[in-house]
């Protein structure tokens, strides 16, 4: 059987033919290759041929990387096996993890173990997990390793994203409910945290497939981290798509100006090489907040959370690295007017909504039920700030308007008012006409608040008191626009 691969070099176009069969017809003599690659590709090529076409397309396969220099294991690994004790008769491990990876890219797997990919397994005690492992699940998936059971809305939900503790059962096998899993903060049974092949899909590993959007969009997407969409909707989204022949994504330099220059992509912005940085694995070096939290906070500060090196990296020369970014394409002014606009979004979001929701949600407390999201309110504010107040967010950050705007701003504000608000309002009713006397003092609590908030100058609008110099700004505008427009109806 004769096999073609089609492989792009610097000078062009090579159709490269060879036969998997016959080592012999390969350009290269396969002695370079170790003696147990060669057993392993011998047998695999019939097993699993199309593994072996993929790393047949890949850059290791011309280095002369193969099966053996990636799976290869110590025999004390816990997940280390012989696999085949004829033929090859040395330990492998079916994870290659990031320590393994490590052994010819060091500098690529520090950086990513010190960033908040590698680390995104250990959320898995948060409060969101509550949801997966009894709200919406049970512990009814029971494998070998895990006989009190697990969730499989965990196992098939949150931890194919964030990653699983892989669990190594007696019999050498991975346990069904730890693996499959290419999460991005998958902890190895050797000890290293995050998967490289959550980005580089094995077998080819290429680069040009992790600069593009769709890889970081198996996870960066949907209600409460649309950055994937997002983007699809920004200029920037908008020029990829329209110019992607023309984006030479399998640049081995990859430098906006220079081997590029229509728009960016996530990891033009995030992770490339520019002119002045190089390419670097830790996503968090670009970005001046975080905006996961309820109130948006600076990422030093959960950089310290999680013990990362980059917790001395303050975010002012973190927002410098991404301008160096955005100066590829753009002017100064353009850059730094964007960030007061984004920094705009990001404070009225947190003054007029976050930190009085949050207040208010802490006053409601004694009068809820206390199982956590038993409460409609429950519901009400984890989707204000955790989907509506990310995206309001996260729009702003990426350029994305309709975000901000739609499915941002406007439903923060609406939920607020039309949920949030009288939610609060009923329960602070309830409460004054408990005959408890503690549920009375916290209804007290409560209302006073809801006063205090309601009548601030961002709210009162609700209570039909705008201010006088708000009445005043707003009437001043209605009359300059009849003036230049007539009646300005449509
Ligand atoms: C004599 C044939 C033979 C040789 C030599 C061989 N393999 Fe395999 N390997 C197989 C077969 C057959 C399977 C599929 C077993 C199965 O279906 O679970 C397999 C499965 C695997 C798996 C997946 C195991 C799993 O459970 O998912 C890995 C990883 C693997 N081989 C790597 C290697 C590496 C690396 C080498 C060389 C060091 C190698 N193999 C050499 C026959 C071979
Ligand atoms: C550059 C390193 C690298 C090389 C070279 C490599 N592998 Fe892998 N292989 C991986 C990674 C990474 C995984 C995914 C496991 C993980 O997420 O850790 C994997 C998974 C596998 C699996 C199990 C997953 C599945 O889809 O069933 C098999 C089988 C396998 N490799 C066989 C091979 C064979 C055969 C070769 C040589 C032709 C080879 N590998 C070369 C890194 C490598
Ligand atoms: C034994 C050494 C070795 C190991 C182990 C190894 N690599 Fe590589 N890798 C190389 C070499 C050498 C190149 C450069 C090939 C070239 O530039 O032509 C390379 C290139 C790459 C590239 C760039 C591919 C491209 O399209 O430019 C990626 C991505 C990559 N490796 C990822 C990985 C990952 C992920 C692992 C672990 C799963 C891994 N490598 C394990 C040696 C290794
Ligand atoms: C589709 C993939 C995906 C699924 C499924 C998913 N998450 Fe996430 N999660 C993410 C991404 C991506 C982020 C980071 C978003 C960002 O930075 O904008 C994140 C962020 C988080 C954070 C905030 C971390 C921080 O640093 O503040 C927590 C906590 C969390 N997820 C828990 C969970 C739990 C628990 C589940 C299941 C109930 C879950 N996630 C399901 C992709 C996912
Ligand atoms: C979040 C996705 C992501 C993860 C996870 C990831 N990479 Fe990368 N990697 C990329 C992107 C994107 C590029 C291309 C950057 C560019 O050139 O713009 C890249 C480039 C590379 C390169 C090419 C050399 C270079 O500096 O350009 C190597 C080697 C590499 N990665 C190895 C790894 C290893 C090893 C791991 C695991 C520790 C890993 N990557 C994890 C996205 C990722
Ligand atoms: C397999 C899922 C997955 C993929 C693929 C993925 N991410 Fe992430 N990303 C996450 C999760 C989960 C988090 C939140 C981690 C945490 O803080 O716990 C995150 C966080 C981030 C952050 C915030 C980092 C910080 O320090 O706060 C950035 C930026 C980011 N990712 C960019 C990217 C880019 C760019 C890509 C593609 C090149 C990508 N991600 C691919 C899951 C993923
Ligand atoms: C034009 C450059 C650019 C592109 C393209 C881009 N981003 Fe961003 N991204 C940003 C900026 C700017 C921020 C906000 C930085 C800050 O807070 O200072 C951001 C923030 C983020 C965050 C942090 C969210 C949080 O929790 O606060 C994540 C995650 C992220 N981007 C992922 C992605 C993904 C995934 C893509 C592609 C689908 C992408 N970005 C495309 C510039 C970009
Ligand atoms: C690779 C080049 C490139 C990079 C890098 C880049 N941009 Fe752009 N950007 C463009 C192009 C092209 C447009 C579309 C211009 C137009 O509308 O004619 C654009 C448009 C914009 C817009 C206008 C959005 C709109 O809806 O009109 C803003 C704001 C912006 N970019 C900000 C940034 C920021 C901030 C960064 C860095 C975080 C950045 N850009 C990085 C190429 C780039």
């Amino acid at each position: 059987m004769k096999i073609t691969l089609i492989a792009k070099t610097g000078v062009g176009l090579i159709l490269l033919m060879f036969s998997v069969f016959a080592w012999g017809s390969v350009k290269k003599p396969p002695e370079d290759y170790s003696k147990e690659t060669r057993e392993c590709v011998k047998c695999h090529k019939k097993n699993s041929p199309g593994i072996v076409q993929q790393w047949g397309a890949s850059k290791h396969y011309r280095a002369k990387v193969g099966c053996y220099e990636c799976h290869k294991a110590d025999a004390s690994d816990p997940d280390a096996y012989v696999h085949d004790d004829k033929k090859v008769k040395k330990h492998i491990s079916i994870i290659v993890s990031p320590k393994d990876c490590a052994n010819c890219h060091e500098k690529e797997v520090d950086q990513a173990t010190n960033s908040h990919h590698a680390k995104a397994g250990r959320i898995l005690g948060s409060l969101d997990n509550l949801l997966a492992e009894v709200v919406e699940g049970n512990s009814d998936f029971v494998t070998e390793g895990f006989p009190k059971g697990n969730s499989a809305a965990a196992v098939v939900g949150c931890w194919q994203c964030h990653g699983s503790r892989v669990k190594v059962n007696k019999d050498g096998e991975l346990d069904p409910a730890t693996w499959p899993n290419t999460g991005i903060g998958r902890i190895n049974p050797d000890g290293s945290e995050g998967s490289c092949t959550a980005c580089h899909a094995r077998h080819q590993f290429s680069v040009a497939q992790a600069r593009e959007p769709d890889t970081c969009g198996k996870c960066h997407l949907g209600p409460d981290h649309p950055q994937k969409e997002i983007y699809e909707e920004s200029k920037h989204g908008i020029q990829f798509a329209s110019h992607h022949d023309e984006m030479n994504l399998d640049n081995p330099k990859w430098i906006p100006g220079e081997d590029y220059f229509t728009g960016p992509t996530c990891s033009t912005c995030h992770m490339g090489a520019t002119r002045k940085q190089d390419v670097n694995h830790n996503v968090g070096l670009r970005i001046s907040w975080n905006n996961r939290p309820p109130v948006s906070v600076r990422p030093e500060l959960t950089d310290k959370n999680l013990g990362l090196g980059s917790a001395n990296v303050g975010w002012e020369e973190r927002r410098d690295n991404m301008k160096d970014v955005c100066s590829s394409c753009h002017g100064d002014e353009w850059i730094d007017n964007f960030y007061q606009q984004y920094d705009g979004l990001v404070t009225l979001y947190n003054k007029k909504f976050a930190k009085p929701g949050k207040a208010l949600m802490k006053a409601a407390k004694p009068l809820l039920k206390p199982a956590k999201f038993s409460n409609k309110l429950d519901w009400v504010w984890f989707e204000l700030w955790h989907h509506e107040g990310r995206r309001a967010r996260m729009g702003a950050s990426m350029m994305g308007p309709d975000y901000t705007h739609w499915h941002g701003t406007y439903e923060v504000a609406q939920h607020f008012y039309i949920k949030f608000i009288p939610e609060l309002e009923k329960l602070a009713h309830k409460g004054e006409s408990s005959s408890d006397p503690k549920m009375k003092a916290a209804a007290k609590t409560l209302r006073a608040k809801l006063d205090e908030v309601l009548n601030s100058d961002d709210h009162k609008w609700y209570l039909n008191k705008m201010s006088e110099k708000q009445k005043a700004i707003r009437k001043a505008a209605i009359e300059e626009f009849k003036k230049k427009y007539g009646s300005g109806k449509k």
